[in-house]
């Protein structure tokens, strides 16, 4: 067992309680290799941003849990040499499909951990977060449960469409739970590809297309029904429309993606959410760099110069987050 204050991580708790108030929100950045790592840390360092690290069940399977959580460990000494003093970073597992595995995580050192059982039946998913919580909190960490099915990664699970969250059960399901902090599901979605074009009107100007809004009074009738408790929102990129040309123009071939407009997002970091997940807007930056990097020096084959790119691109994105959108710059609580 190690725990994690002894890696130097932290919990969700403080953080969660200031964005809360503080009307902005923490971001949670999936990551999967070293570059989108550096990337990360140099972000959050440079614009004074707590940050949460995930590891999905894809980067498990890609780069394996041990190494994560150790990278998840360096991240820390790396963000104090950057010159950070009192960095607060966050382990969180993603997307955890068991208690068996969320206890796998916490018993190497992850600080916080996500039970979905949002494709269980309601009663199936209050007991297995219940169990999580109860081991979790022995160890002062924290858990994220979550009500309502957002299409994409949770689909694969069951659901044969995605499904609003019901205000009237959050209560319940935070009280019997005793969850730290709630995933929603308001018309977000995970992927590059959150709407198809039938539900989608062409702004006449530039030709693209334009999302249905977030269900913004479901989110409201949440946060009344519990005020002040930290809510999550998944499947947030917003799939920049530069990165998908850049691909595309470089051969790649990304039809019709469409992600969350970015003033719903600056929207909802004002509310009760505060913690907004990011993982496909990271995958587009580091595609497009890539892409252009080799296109451009086709003799290249050492891939630190096309990675190099792709890291500073992935970074810039980070930045760009966390200062024009959900607004966590200057948030650290010892600068
Ligand atoms: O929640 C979904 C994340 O984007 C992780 O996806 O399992 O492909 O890493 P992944
Ligand atoms: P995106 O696919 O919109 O980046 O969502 C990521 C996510 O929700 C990870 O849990
Ligand atoms: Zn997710």
């Amino acid at each position: 067992m190690v725990g994690y204050k002894e890696l130097g991580l932290v919990n969700t708790r403080e953080m969660f309680a200031k964005a809360v108030d503080g009307g902005y929100a923490i971001p949670a950045f999936n990551f999967n290799n070293m570059e989108q790592l550096q990337a990360i840390i140099m972000a959050a360092v440079e614009t004074k941003s707590p940050v949460i690290l995930q590891v999905s069940k894809g980067a498990r399977n890609y780069a394996n849990q041990t190494l994560l959580r150790y990278m998840a460990e360096g991240a820390v000494g790396y963000a104090k040499e950057l010159g950070c003093e009192h960095p607060e970073i966050v382990l969180h597992l993603d997307h955890g499909d068991s208690f068996e595995l969320c206890k796998s995580c916490i018993d190497m050192g992850f600080s916080s951990v996500m039970i979905d059982g949002s494709a269980l039946p309601y009663d199936e998913n209050v007991a297995v977060t219940k169990k999580v919580v109860e081991y979790a909190h022995q160890h002062d960490v924290t858990v994220e449960g979550e009500l309502g099915v957002l299409a994409g990664v949770e689909e694969e699970v069951s659901a044969a469409e995605s499904h609003y969250t019901k205000p009237e059960e959050v209560i319940d399901f935070v009280t019997k739970t005793g969850c730290d902090s709630l995933a929603i599901s308001i018309g977000t979605s995970h992927g590059a590809y959150k709407f198809t074009p039938e539900q989608c009107t062409v702004d006449p100007q530039t030709g693209r297309l334009v999302p249905p809004p977030l269900a913004f009074d479901v989110l409201e009738a949440v946060e009344k029904q519990l005020p002040g408790f930290p809510i999550v929102l998944h499947g947030s990129s917003s799939v920049p429309q530069e990165e998908v040309d850049t691909i595309n123009q470089y051969g790649g071939c990304l039809k019709a993606a469409v992600g969350i407009p970015e003033d719903q997002l600056r929207k909802a970091a004002k509310s009760a959410v505060c913690k907004i997940n990011i993982d496909s807007d990271s995958r587009l930056a580091m595609t497009a760099a890539i892409r252009k990097a080799l296109a451009e020096k086709p003799a290249e084959f050492d891939p630190r110069k096309y990675l190099t790119p792709a890291r500073d691109n992935m970074k810039k994105l980070y930045i760009h987050k966390i200062v024009n959108v959900l607004g966590s710059d200057n948030k650290l609580i010892n600068k």
